[in-house]
């Protein structure tokens, strides 16, 4: 993390990985933003603008159908999918992320969880039609990669889709995360037993063209 908007993160996680935590900072930072002594980098007003996009070329009807969003944090992404008209349920490891997302959006029509996705429900197994997971995997150290990809891809019901949208990393490439963004053979491990890859691409938001990130669309047979 090289960003001034990055240094509390940077701080909390440091910490929270020399005593072999990998998650714990994530609660910490949102405790601290919470009472305004942090910034939290990825809260931004608007949504993802990559989701927003691949939403709008969505050739399905929304509503109805079951939407998951992976280490939602604030909500934002989260909101823009049950506007859409999914029964969203949107989950964090954090547990102040979750009180404050529903304390942001009180009339939310999104069921806000807590839940760690290298433990997650059992029930969540094949539950959702559109499964959304944007920079939560890169935030989790390399070694826990194969299970939270895993257990992300799990998620997707027979016909359902996984969008995937990372940051990039070039194949061998050493990082010092977080985050730990993923290279293509780590995207393409999201394609697990009858998940097939529809579409891997490298884009940029219309008008930020040095942003450029994954964004990698698999359906269930
Ligand atoms: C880099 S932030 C991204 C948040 C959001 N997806 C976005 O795009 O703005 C990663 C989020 O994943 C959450 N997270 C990290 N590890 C998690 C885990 N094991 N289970 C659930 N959430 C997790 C963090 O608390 C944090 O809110």
């Amino acid at each position: 993390m090289t960003d001034s908007r990055d240094a509390d993160a940077t701080r909390l996680a440091t910490d929270s990985l020399t005593q072999g935590d990998p998650t714990g900072w994530f609660e910490r930072l949102y405790v601290a933003a919470a009472d305004g002594t942090a910034v939290v980098p990825w809260d931004a007003d608007e949504p993802n603008a990559l989701l927003v996009d691949w939403l709008e070329r969505h050739e399905r009807a929304n509503d109805g159908m079951r939407a998951i969003m992976v280490g939602c944090g604030l909500g934002r992404d989260a909101e823009h999918l049950g506007k859409l008209g999914f029964e969203t349920t949107a989950f964090d490891v954090a547990e102040t992320a979750i009180r404050t997302a529903r304390e942001r959006f009180p009339h939310s029509p999104v069921n806000y969880v807590v839940a760690d996705l290298l433990e997650p429900p059992a029930e969540w197994t094949g539950a959702f039609d559109v499964v959304v997971e944007s920079i939560t995997v890169q935030s989790l150290p390399v070694s826990l990669r194969a299970v939270a990809t895993a257990n992300v891809a799990r998620m997707v019901a027979p016909g359902g889709e996984l969008v995937v949208i990372a940051n990039i990393r070039e194949e061998g490439a050493e990082v010092d995360g977080p985050p730990w963004p993923l290279t293509r053979s780590e995207i393409d491990a999201f394609a697990i037993d009858d998940l097939q890859p529809i579409r891997v691409e490298q884009v940029s938001p219309a008008g930020r063209p040095g942003f450029t990130r994954w964004r990698a669309v698999f359906q269930r047979a």
